[in-house]
């Protein structure tokens, strides 16, 4: 099966064109919801990215320049164009009002909005939430360490450090995925980065303009671990991923997986975008149970629900640790993972910031309210693959936010996934 582009990588190919100077081409690009809000936000403010053949676009950027934005630039329901985006306009002391679907107007903002305040953003927002209005003004450099495990933070910082005047530094306590760092040294910014314990501190010294480079996006490893645990999970199967990230900030899952006595093989297929990728391939594997740390959490964050599905086919009682942050998400997805599993009878409970998921056999038959939540319809829909009863969601018409050809790509797997009215 061929791996849908990545979509963090998506979202930072086109703004990063879009604050460049010159013409990026882009191929590989996932042309999923979120990312389209993306290329539409970059187009009103001046920049101009358009489609030249299927996920093949070029972004002709503004030299660090954007235009005020005339309407409000609406993200839909991604956080991370949403956030990024902020970070963007900040530093270039362009004006916008953000707003987003439903969900993304109930997450919070202020984890971005102040840290750019303190950067002498002016921001009007009303308690953490879009929308939020941005207006023009001059930044400089801060010292920070974000309250939260965040590469939307962190990037949305460096982004507006691009513009400001002077030295920015992050601080991460634990190390979250990297690709804007390593996109921004290939469009020719000059930045450190240095680990320190579990983190890392990251500085890059403004103004500095971006020059446009040609990228190639890598297959998303957070698409590919439906298929990957459907594989896992169904008697018989035996699958290639292809060229997969194996970026180690986004590898927990399968690292997780790999503990818990997953057949999971990692042939390298070379780079993308300055990134590692390979072909995966996955075999059925009896799983057992896993305990697994806090610490992991930043480089699988969208994973649990898929992990939760595998732990529900594992021998033992899994303990998944420290997953408050699963709260902040496009739904409280702590919560909804384990009504999804619990709905089908599997057993599932939170236990403080814990979720613990007893495997065996899953009855099936329940109907899993998405909340119109993306990974959460995915993650069901894996389940019911190998539940007795099968599973039925309630949506899947947000699965398009990040992967759009999901349901084609499992049935070309062999999956049977209908629509029941
Ligand atoms: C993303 C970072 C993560 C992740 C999201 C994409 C990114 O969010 O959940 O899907 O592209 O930087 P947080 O930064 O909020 O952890």
């Amino acid at each position: 099966m061929n791996t849908p582009g990545d979509k963090s990588v998506s979202h930072r190919a086109l703004i990063l064109g879009a604050l460049a100077n010159g013409t990026a081409r882009i191929s590989g690009l996932l042309e999923s919801d979120d990312v389209l809000a993306t290329a539409d936000a970059v187009s009103r403010l001046g920049a101009s990215a358009g489609r030249i053949g299927p996920g093949v676009w070029t972004v002709k950027g503004t030299g660090g320049r954007f235009e005020d934005a005339a309407s409000s630039l609406d993200f839909g329901n991604s956080g991370t164009g949403a956030r990024l985006m902020m970070g963007a306009v900040a530093g270039t002391g362009a004006s916008a009002r953000f707003i987003g679907d439903a969900s993304l107007s109930a997450r919070p903002m202020g984890r971005v909005t102040e840290p750019l305040v303190q950067m002498g953003a002016a921001i009007a927002a009303e308690a953490d939430r879009l929308p939020v209005q941005l207006n023009a003004s001059t930044l400089k450099g801060i010292d920070y360490r974000p309250p939260v495990a965040s590469a939307q933070v962190k990037s949305a910082i460096l982004l507006a450090a691009l513009g400001a005047t002077g030295e920015t530094i992050v601080r991460e306590d634990h190390a979250t995925r990297d690709h804007t760092e390593t996109m921004l040294k290939l469009f020719g910014a000059d930045l450190t980065v240095e680990s320190e314990g579990h983190g890392r501190i990251i500085r890059l010294t403004g103004p500095q303009t971006l020059t446009a480079c040609d990228l190639d996006v890598p297959g998303d490893p957070s698409s590919a671990a439906f298929a990957a645990v459907a594989a896992l999970i169904l008697p018989g199967s035996d699958v290639i991923l292809r060229a997969v990230m194996t970026n180690p900030s986004r590898t927990g899952l399968y690292e997780a997986l790999a503990r818990m006595g997953a057949d999971i093989t990692f042939l390298p297929a070379g780079q993308a975008s300055g990134e590692d990728i390979a072909d995966l391939r996955v075999r059925a594997s009896q799983l057992s149970a896993i305990d697994l740390e806090p610490d992991i959490a930043p480089s699988m964050i969208d994973e649990y629900p898929v992990l939760a599905v595998a732990c529900a086919f594992a021998k033992g009682t899994s303990r998944l640790r420290g997953l408050s942050e699963l709260r902040a998400k496009e739904s409280d997805r702590l919560a909804a993972t384990q009504a999804m599993l619990a709905a089908n009878g599997a057993e599932a409970r939170i236990d403080g910031e814990d979720l613990m998921i007893t495997g065996g056999e899953v009855p099936g038959g329940g109907n899993v309210i998405t909340h119109g939540d993306h990974r959460i319809a995915m993650a069901a829909l894996v389940l019911g693959l190998a539940a007795h009863g099968g599973v039925s969601v309630d949506d899947i018409n947000m699965i398009a936010t990040s992967y759009p050809a999901f349901i084609d790509d499992m049935t070309a797997l062999g999956a049977m996934i209908e629509a029941i009215e």
